[in-house]
């Protein structure tokens, strides 16, 4: 069978390659997958800045849907024809996150799914909601499940301010779930027009990063001087000093992303601020049931920048790093 390979870290070496036909062990199902989402860390492991030692070739992507083709002993609860996407981390059904979860995640630490079939666990797949088309519920397994975990997880965002970074997969996913759990949504972005296309989908206000820098002064005076409840912090070292700005008094930031680079953070105003920051990685199999239920419930559709066929994946690969996209990416089987 064909698969998507990094045989050495570079864009410029990503390759399709035969691939022994894999077979489902115990507990383990195969999936005939339809499509693969890509996501930011698809791209750094490809550049070799994910894990510099990665042991290669390694098949990336972490996100897949498709449909069960056989089944191993003792699988119970998932049966051959179910539409099903895969969970970003294989062992993470509920509960705290453990090391041996985190060790789990596929297109990492594990081989990914950017191929025509792939071993799963049964643990390690969650029935898609049926509104969803593949390259809808391709999108969810990281993106769509970070940005819940970062509003949901001990939060309840009703009636909340939240402030969302730029219009790329985890953010476009934050600004549909916030709305729809009842929330006043703030973005910014470096783009006007993906600022217009973002209040279209209902956010309360826009701001480019790019041209007003000092957008924490401007989230501050959407919220008449307070601050934001939250902030869904995507771009890690050179965003969070202005997060920790922008939220108000007892506030939250979510920290999930390295997008904007940068070094060195002043922990004076956490502490003064009694700022509670707490670290996302992606999400329980447990977490990605509630939000799908959430996602039939409000009927939700993932937004879709662009689609590529498996035999221009690596042109995927570069619309994600060029970073015109809004939504997601998704590579189709
Ligand atoms: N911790 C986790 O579990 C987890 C899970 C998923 C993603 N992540 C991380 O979260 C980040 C976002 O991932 P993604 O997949 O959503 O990425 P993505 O789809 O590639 O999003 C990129 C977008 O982010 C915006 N952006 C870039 N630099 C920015 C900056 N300095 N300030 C504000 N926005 C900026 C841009 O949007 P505009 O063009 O609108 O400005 C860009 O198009 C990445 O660092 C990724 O590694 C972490």
């Amino acid at each position: 069978m064909r698969a998507a390979v990094i045989p050495a870290f570079g864009l410029e070496h990503l390759a399709v390659a035969d691939r022994p036909e894999p077979t489902a062990g115990p507990g383990q199902v195969v999936v005939a997958v339809k499509a693969v989402s890509l996501n930011y860390r698809d791209l750094m492991v490809a550049r070799g800045q994910y894990n510099p030692r990665m042991p290669l070739p390694r098949v990336p992507c972490s996100d897949c849907a498709g449909e069960v083709i056989a089944v191993g002993d003792g699988v119970v609860s998932v049966k051959v024809g179910d539409r099903v996407c895969g969970t970003f981390m294989q062992d993470w059904a509920g509960g705290q996150l453990s090391e041996a979860a985190a060790k789990s995640a596929l297109g990492g630490a594990l081989d990914g799914v950017l191929a025509e079939r792939v071993v799963l666990n049964e643990t390690g797949v969650v029935p898609i909601p049926d509104h969803l088309s593949f390259e809808e519920a391709a999108t969810l397994p990281c993106a769509a499940v970070t940005a819940w975990n970062a509003l949901t997880t001990e939060f309840d965002v009703a009636g909340k301010t939240v402030l969302l970074q730029g219009t790329g997969g985890v953010s476009v996913f934050a600004l549909q779930f916030a709305k729809t759990l009842g929330a006043k949504v703030l973005i910014t972005s470096g783009s006007d027009d993906k600022l217009a296309r973002a209040l279209q989908m209902g956010a309360d206000a826009g701001v480019n990063y790019k041209t007003t820098p000092d957008w924490d002064k401007w989230a501050r005076q959407q919220t008449g001087g307070v601050g934001v409840d939250l902030v869904v912090e995507v771009g890690g070292a050179g965003t969070l000093d202005r997060s920790v700005k922008a939220v108000r008094h007892g506030g939250r930031v979510s920290l999930i992303g390295v997008l904007a680079g940068g070094t060195g953070f002043d922990p004076v105003p956490v502490l003064m601020k009694g700022v509670t920051v707490r670290g996302i990685f992606v999400g329980s199999r447990a977490m990605f049931a509630a939000m799908n239920r959430h996602i039939s419930q409000h009927q939700i559709r993932p937004v879709i920048d662009r689609v590529f066929p498996l035999d221009q994946f690596a042109a995927a690969f570069r619309h994600l790093e060029a970073a015109g996209h809004f939504g997601k990416v998704v590579v189709r089987f």
